[in-house]
């Protein structure tokens, strides 16, 4: 049987990495993409070789998603890969790359504003179409990593929040266009990890989940397997949040 190939956008730490080994451990091979945390994404391998005694089913790509070159060599890298080819194409694309920051409406600048969007909505629009025959080719399944903020209004957040709902629109308008070659899915986290500029404020967060508790990377981590696993499932969202977006 092929082996199921993944590409993880951001995949060197945090919840990317968590699904990254949780994949790996599944016996999927993982396109650990980064920019900078490549000596994490090291690690994670390492991790796993001490754990299962053979060599890690990844391979390390860097890349600065804000560089439309070093797009291009992403895309060539998965697209020409020996496992790509030897499998199929490509079973899974997550598009787990992301930044944070909070700053008031009044003064976010519009190169703030871009940078979300082009790292949010415009990277997982030209990865996707880049890798479209190798995610047909497989019978793939994208998932977009999204949040819980929709419907509601954050103060200091305007760029992100209107970037990750970009997002939202775009997996889903494309589980209707892909299909049936292609699944698109989106799992939007609640309080998983903070920030460090929110570090300070997370524990009242924290307080308004049902569950009572910050959730793991490895629930997220879950949630994307069961996505990717679930074939008859297109053009939805997964909150992983405790309940956090149901409550009042
Ligand atoms: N953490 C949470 O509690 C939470 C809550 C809601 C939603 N989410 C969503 O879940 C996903 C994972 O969350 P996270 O907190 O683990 O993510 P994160 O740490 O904020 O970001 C993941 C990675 O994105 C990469 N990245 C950022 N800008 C890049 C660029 N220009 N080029 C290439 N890579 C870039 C960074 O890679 P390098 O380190 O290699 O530079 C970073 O490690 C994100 O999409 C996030 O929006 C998370």
């Amino acid at each position: 049987m092929a082996q199921r190939i993944a590409l993880i956008t951001g995949a060197g730490k945090r919840i990317g990495a968590a699904t990254a080994s949780l994949l790996m451990e599944n016996g999927w091979f993982v396109f650990i993409h980064v920019r900078n945390s490549i000596a994490e994404a090291g690690q994670l391998c390492s991790d796993f070789e001490h754990k299962n005694g053979s060599k890690a089913p990844a391979e390390i790509i860097q890349a600065d998603l804000n560089n439309d070159a070093d797009i291009d060599a992403l895309l060539h890298a998965v697209s020409q890969h020996e496992m790509v080819v030897k499998n199929g194409g490509l079973h899974a694309l997550i598009h787990n790359a992301s930044i944070y920051s909070s700053e008031g409406y009044e003064s976010v600048s519009l190169e703030t504003l871009r940078l979300n969007n082009r790292v949010h909505l415009e990277v997982p629009f030209l990865l996707t179409q880049g890798l479209l025959p190798q995610l047909k080719s497989a019978k793939g399944c994208v998932i977009g990593m999204v949040d819980t903020s929709l419907g509601r209004a954050w103060k200091g957040l305007s760029h992100y929040t209107a970037s990750k709902a970009g997002l939202r629109q775009l997996m889903l308008n494309l589980a209707g266009e892909l299909a049936p070659d292609v699944r698109v899915n989106c799992v939007a986290p609640g309080a998983i990890i903070a920030a460090e500029w929110e570090s300070e404020h997370f524990a009242s967060v924290v307080e308004k989940i049902p569950l009572g508790r910050a959730g793991e990377p490895l629930d997220v981590a879950r949630a994307i397997q069961f996505l990717l696993e679930s074939n008859y499932i297109s053009g939805q969202t997964i909150n992983v949040d405790g309940g956090w977006s149901v409550s009042p």
